[in-house]
């Protein structure tokens, strides 16, 4: 046997290995940071490995930590009823997911608001600081009963991670005139078998408001608003929640009347809101719609569709269902969608897209890979 071969034989397999040692942790290294980015309508595992099962969903911020509430869905058709209840998740820096499981259940009393198998959609989460509460709201319908209900539910906790207890549903604002109507429409119903009201809000007075998408959002002051789709979805409501974000505070404003405006979006930007919306099309993608206000009572201006590019009058085949306003950073915003798949719902994807500014006016642009770098 020749030494020096030995000898080189030896180096070139401690170099080989070095080699490859290097390649794999070039190829770790390259596949973490890879982790750390949004991919929408892609698959997103949680901390398991499993696709994150939240949808129609919203972000609370607690104490540095994201908690992401959503619709649990589960395979096939009648995974778009609620079988399980609202699932929540949480994140150090919106990549990474951790289950934290469900944060509220369904019940097994077929008697209850919240019986398994009614409709649980678009719930939200917001923080009590006087009572020092997490308070969900979300649109319910009562099982058996299809979209006729047209109910908020709410449901409190102590812990932001849960249980949550529900506490009861009605239709809002009961007894309560919009702020923003005229005075000769404030009428009382009519009597029975009378003409029929001009507006579902004074057929409605009485019995409460229906109420079905929504979102919470929390002003500066602390102030909360509930933000649903009203009048059979032709009018969204926006009405203030009392100080305790329990019930309605008694003032709402009738919103972009007889627009037909779905899955409602809100955030403030340099003293204004924004509402992002949907057409209605049920689960079918349709074209997203912006309003602009200097006062949250209105008056609301119509903007157009802010989602640009390919597939913008398909919202990139989503539906919005929050705005994230990125903390520590003024003016960075993420769009949420839900890619809807009503065949087999829990396949549903995310589509998180920054929100950009183009002369003070927001818009969305598609982007196959982002990450948080994106905000300056
Ligand atoms: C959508 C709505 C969803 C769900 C669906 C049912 O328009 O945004 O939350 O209610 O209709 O068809």
């Amino acid at each position: 046997m020749n030494p020096k071969s030995n000898k080189e034989n030896h180096w070139g397999s401690i170099m080989r290995r070095v080699a490859s040692l290097l390649l794999v942790c070039g190829l770790v290294t390259s596949v973490t940071a890879a982790e750390k980015a949004f991919r929408p309508g892609e698959v997103w595992p949680d901390n398991n490995g499993v696709h994150i099962n939240c949808h129609g969903g919203g972000i609370l911020v607690h104490n540095g930590t994201f908690y992401w509430f959503g619709q649990h869905m589960i395979e096939g058709r009648p995974g778009n009823l609620a079988q399980v209840g609202v699932h929540v998740y949480s994140s150090k820096n919106l990549y990474d997911w951790k289950d934290e499981g469900i944060a509220l259940r369904v019940s097994e009393d077929p008697q209850s608001d919240i019986a398994k198998g009614c409709i649980l959609e678009r719930p939200k989460v917001i923080y009590n600081r006087k009572t020092d509460k997490f308070v969900m709201w979300f649109h319910l319908e009562l099982k058996g009963k299809g979209y006729r209900a047209a109910r908020s539910g709410v449901a409190v906790a102590d812990q932001v991670t849960g249980p949550y207890r529900f506490i009861e549903s009605f239709r809002p604002n009961a007894g309560v005139w919009p702020i923003n109507v005229p005075d000769e429409l404030k009428e009382p119903l009519p009597a029975e078998g009378g003409p029929a009201p001009k507006f579902l809000f004074q057929r409605d007075h009485v019995g409460g408001q229906m109420a079905r998408d929504m979102t919470l959002f929390v002003d500066d002051d602390d102030t909360a608003y509930h933000v649903y789709a009203s009048e059979g979805n032709g009018t969204l409501h926006i009405s203030q929640l009392t100080d305790d974000y329990l019930r309605p505070a008694g003032k709402y404003a009738r919103v972009f009347p007889d627009c037909f405006n779905e899955a409602p979006a809100m955030f403030k930007h340099a003293g204004k809101y924004y509402l992002i919306t949907s057409g209605c099309s049920g689960w079918k993608a349709n074209a997203a719609r912006l309003g602009v206000a200097d006062s949250i009572w209105g008056p609301w201006q119509a903007l157009g569709n802010p989602c640009v590019g390919e597939d913008a009058e398909l919202t990139f085949h989503g539906q919005s269902t929050y705005v994230l306003p990125v903390p520590g950073k003024t003016g960075a915003f993420i769009f949420m969608a839900d890619r809807w798949k009503p065949g087999n719902p829990i396949d549903g994807k995310h589509l998180w897209l920054p929100i950009q500014f183009k002369d003070g006016k927001p818009f969305v642009a598609w982007l196959d890979k982002w990450d948080l770098s994106f905000f300056k």
